[in-house]
């Protein structure tokens, strides 16, 4: 019988706490294993800060949005640490055989380097952005896509009272799945997305073409990792960064205000949705992919297979190699922004 160790790492997502309760549930029902919960991601590794997951200390998570192991994104690799050295000891004090990080790809990364180095991990996907390589989607995914849709309906009744073209700022850093998805399920006018820099010019075209047929509003979604196409428009780099060497993104909404408003004349406002995407309970989607992550997980590790990240494929959950998973970021399919496309303007 395995001692199993938990942690979710990088930013929130909801399903964590569903994760974490399927986890210790099937490992419980199997007869024997046992669990600890390690605090703020690989934070609670290094410093040896952790909880015992049992039955009782699982109970009425799965609704609840955030983690109750807390998250951070601490780079257990950052220099001068001893980070292997120190997650070594922890494991070993505390008796744990295996470990499930619940992550995305810095968490998962570093997981790949301890699976490498003989730590035995079976890695559960997570993020809102759902730009992990090897799963059709993660968790959280379709949660945020309902928040963003929720206030794309919203926007829309305030921008057509007003007649304004009104700019939403929503996330996905490497990838807009987000943008498009809750862009078509709220009718946005214009998607602006990482995988296709936009023209600022064309942007108001589309905006003046649809004016010009009488519509006295728009709705314009763009995710934060969206940029200007080479030489269009200058955007302002911010310089923080965290753990993981990743800069701070937003601001992209607050610049296609000002300039929608300056090249077009029409009354322009940013609405940025920032955290309110990752916070509350999870839609009943994600409450599901969530629960058959945690029990795929904790079977991979009944039977010993390492290295592996628990996915979905088509409808089934399957298992994928942690490596393979992380080569790549899973960029927007461009039939499903095509699709999009037929309705901007
Ligand atoms: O983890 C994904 C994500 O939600 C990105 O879309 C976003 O850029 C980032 O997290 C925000 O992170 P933080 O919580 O550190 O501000």
């Amino acid at each position: 019988m395995a001692r199993v160790g938990l942690l979710t790492g990088g930013g929130d997502c909801p399903g964590l706490n569903a994760v974490i309760r399927a986890a210790v549930r099937r490992g419980l029902a199997d007869g024997g294993h046992s669990f600890v919960g390690f605090r703020y991601g690989w934070a609670g590794l290094l410093e040896d800060d952790a909880l015992e997951l049992t039955l009782e200390s699982t109970a009425g998570i799965l609704p609840r949005g955030g983690t109750i192991l807390g998250t951070s994104r601490t780079n257990p690799f950052a220099k001068g640490r001893d980070g292997l050295g120190k997650i070594r000891r922890t494991l070993e004090s505390r008796g744990v055989d295996a470990l499930i990080p619940i992550g995305g790809e810095d968490t998962l990364g570093a997981a790949l380097r301890l699976h490498s180095e003989g730590i035995p991990v079976v890695g559960v996907p997570k993020t809102i952005d759902n730009d992990l390589a090897g799963t059709d989607m993660t968790f959280g995914f379709q949660t945020a896509v309902q928040i963003v849709t929720d206030a794309v309906d919203r926007l829309h009744t305030t921008a057509e009272s007003h007649n304004r073209v009104i700019v939403v700022e929503v996330m996905g850093r490497h990838a807009g799945w987000i943008a498009t998805h809750a862009g078509i399920a709220g009718g946005a006018d214009a998607i602006l997305v990482p995988e296709r820099p936009f023209d600022i010019e064309e942007v108001c075209a589309r905006l003046r073409r649809r004016h010009e047929r009488g519509r006295s509003f728009s709705i314009v979604v763009v995710a934060e990792g969206a940029t200007p196409r080479e030489g269009t428009l200058q955007t302002r780099e911010g310089t923080a960064t965290d753990a993981f060497g990743h800069a701070r993104l937003g601001g992209i909404g607050t610049l296609l205000e000002r300039e929608i408003e300056s090249h077009t004349g029409y009354e322009t406002r940013v609405t940025i949705l920032g955290h309110v995407q990752r916070g509350g309970t999870p839609v009943a989607f994600d409450r599901v992919l969530a629960t058959r992550f945690g029990v795929a997980a904790m079977d991979a590790i009944a039977a010993g297979r390492f290295g592996t990240m628990v996915a979905l494929r088509g409808t089934e959950i399957i298992e994928v190699d942690l490596e393979e998973a992380l080569r790549e970021p899973k960029l927007l399919d461009p039939a499903l922004y095509e699709t999009a496309e037929l309705f901007f303007g």
